[in-house]
């Protein structure tokens, strides 16, 4: 199942280092060809020689022994198709999450540029650390795949959370992640996603409930078929691809309409607020004596539309999201005519089940021919891949 794949096994200093062995086997019996890395501390918990034989490769624990002219934390990183961190203890998980390299299995992990499994295991108290949990979120910010450990009864003698995932579960992810076909390599995949923050004055805006989970979850899937990803964001996040932060509407449509030549697809799934105020004060606006003001909007451009008009390309394919309360296929019916995009992502707000801020999502995809496809109810990361599927098939 695994034949010709080269996997990475790192494993920490923590008692259930001795399960995998067991992984190891699991790995090799599926024709992978396995290499073990170990920081120092592993090597209380199972021996070199074991490794070594059942890896039937040299196991790497020192940074500094260096055999061949290659430096070895870079040529581990190269060989590898995939890294799998198991188990990954409290320290080398906060270690991974700030960059630290101070061991051979902490500076390839930094030097590492495909996909890194993680699978955490510890103490209950070290996992519900908030610091450990904001190291675990960090590293998922950053496209790292965290394997939840489980509950149950713990070595230390406790029950609680924080045994290691199963093994068939760090398997069948390892090769779900090998197996994902990188159909979208080549090409360039331009997506905005949150809500536009239009200014009304130094300390106050307009904004909208967009959590940008939609477009990170799309720019996510892109980039593990392969694409080249241009997230154009006014959401803070840490991603393996490029992100451009940005905040109003007419930042978003500099940044978009800048890419947009060299992309073979773009996908608006932003909420851009229709209206910015006229005038942006440059200081706090005063508390007056009135009970009522007045601030002037005057209405955004419409990037969508835009990029739909200004297209030379005709292999370039243009996604809009639209999101609507009431009659949904009619208004997307009449909204992907207006806006003269490619495909159209229905969504309708005003279930409390599903869209913003939500994980999940169930939209109706309307392309320029006619045709609808319903996506029932799914986690948001599940819609993303079927988006993409109707799109490159
Ligand atoms: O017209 P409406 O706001 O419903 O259209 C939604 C789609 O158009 C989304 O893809 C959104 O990103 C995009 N849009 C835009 N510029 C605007 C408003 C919406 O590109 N000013």
């Amino acid at each position: 199942m695994l034949s010709g794949k080269n996997i990475l096994i790192g494993i920490t200093g923590g008692i259930a280092a001795y399960k995998i062995c067991e992984l190891i086997r699991m790995f090799k019996r599926a024709n992978a060809n396995v290499r073990v890395i170990c920081t120092p501390n592993a090597l209380n918990f199972v021996t070199k020689l074991t490794l070594q034989n059942l890896s039937q490769n040299d196991v790497g624990i020192e940074e500094f022994e260096l055999k061949e002219f290659k430096p070895e934390h870079i040529s581990y990183a190269d060989e590898a198709d995939i890294m799998v961190i198991a188990p990954a203890t409290a320290n080398t998980i906060s270690k991974l999450a700030n960059g630290i390299c101070d061991n051979l299995l902490t500076s390839i992990a930094c030097a590492f540029r495909k996909q890194i499994i993680i699978a955490p295991a510890m103490n209950f108290g070290m996992w519900e650390n908030k610091f450990i949990q904001e190291n675990i979120q960090k590293l998922q910010n950053a496209g790292r795949i965290i394997l939840e450990p489980e509950s149950g009864y713990l070595a230390c003698g406790y029950e609680g959370k924080g045994r290691l995932c199963k093994l068939e579960t760090i398997f069948d992810k390892t090769v779900e992640v090998l197996k994902t076909e990188k159909n979208l390599s080549g090409k360039k995949i331009v997506i905005t996603c949150g809500g536009t923050i239009e200014e009304i004055d130094s300390v106050r805006y307009i904004s909208n409930y967009s959590s940008g989970k939609m477009g990170i979850a799309l720019a996510d899937a892109a980039y593990a078929q392969g694409a080249d990803v241009i997230l154009i964001s006014t959401v803070n996040v840490i991603k393996p691809y490029r992100v451009e932060k940005v905040k109003s509407a007419n930042e978003m449509q500099i940044a978009v309409e800048g890419e947009q030549n060299s992309a073979d697809c773009i996908i608006m799934a932003a909420a851009v607020a229709d209206y910015r105020a006229k005038n942006i004060a440059n200081h706090k606006l005063k508390k007056t004596k009135e009970d009522e003001i007045t601030i002037e909007l005057v209405k955004n451009p419409d990037i969508l539309k835009g990029l739909c008009e200004k297209r030379t390309s005709n292999s370039q394919i243009i996604v809009g999201f639209c999101a609507e309360s009431e009659d949904l296929i009619k208004n997307a019916k009449e909204k992907i005519l207006n806006k003269g995009c490619d495909y159209l992502i229905a969504n309708d707000i005003s279930r409390k089940d599903i869209g913003f801020s939500s994980d999940f999502n169930e939209v109706t995809i309307l392309d320029r021919n006619g045709g609808i496809k319903q996506l029932p109810r799914a986690a948001k990361t599940e819609i993303a891949k079927e988006i993409l599927k109707e799109i490159y098939g």
